[in-house]
């Protein structure tokens, strides 16, 4: 009885990395059979929708290391009791975080793509920027399997902060090798560092 109920609980990790993996595939293929456009996207009012991205990418990395520390506070994990209003304040932070890196994410993939080998005009992509899509990709499975240890009331313990954790080191690899690449190479978006 106590095996099937931990093969059980271990089902639901296993089911949701799973689950994943396809969607970060799935989506990695859209990234390579889409044509890319810059129809059905959105500047946000910035004057180009890369400089939204990277603004709206600083704010998502910004929040995922709120999310870093209020999930090690809740844990017990900072030395300091959690206040009462912690859990609802991670929960609707991280609920934000979400909707933007959903939002940014479908603009790379709408208007770029998952890109590898050589442009249209025979210039090498760069592998940072191979490693961002790979990484952009990743990231939308890692939601996948966050959402599922946030619901999950039977899995293992470490499940919801393995899914934490994993989410959270794509996205900051995701931000990294683009918004924080970005400002390194050309300034602040607007600030005529371009
Ligand atoms: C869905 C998967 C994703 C794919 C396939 C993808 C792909 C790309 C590509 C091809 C570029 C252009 C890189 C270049 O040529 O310089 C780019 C730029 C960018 N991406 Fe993504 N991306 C994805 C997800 C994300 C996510 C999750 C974020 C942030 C949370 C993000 C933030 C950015 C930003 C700020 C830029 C502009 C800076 C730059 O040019 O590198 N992307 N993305």
């Amino acid at each position: 009885m106590a095996e099937s109920t931990s093969t059980k609980s271990l089902a639901i990790p296993l089911t949701a990395f799973a689950a994943g993996a396809v969607v970060a595939l799935l989506v990695g293929v859209f990234g390579k059979v889409h044509d890319p456009t810059l129809a059905g996207t959105t500047t946000f009012g910035f004057r180009t929708v890369i400089d939204m991205k990277v603004v709206v990418s600083v704010v998502i990395g910004v929040l995922a290391v709120l999310q870093l520390i209020g999930a090690l506070w809740l844990y017990g994990k900072l030395g300091i009791a959690a206040p009462s209003w912690l859990g609802t304040a991670h929960r609707i932070s991280g609920a934000v975080a979400v909707v933007l890196l959903v939002f940014v994410a479908y603009h790379c993939l709408w208007a770029l793509g998952l890109e590898s080998g050589t442009l249209a005009d025979g210039e090498p992509v760069s592998t940072r920027t191979v490693v961002h899509g790979v990484l952009g990709c990743a990231v939308l499975g890692a939601v996948v399997v966050k959402v599922v240890a946030v619901r999950s009331r039977r899995a293992p313990g470490w499940f919801l902060p393995v899914a934490g954790g994993l989410l959270f080191a794509l996205l900051i690899g995701a931000v990294l090798t683009s918004a924080v690449w970005y400002i390194g190479a050309q300034g602040w978006p607007g600030s005529g560092g371009y």
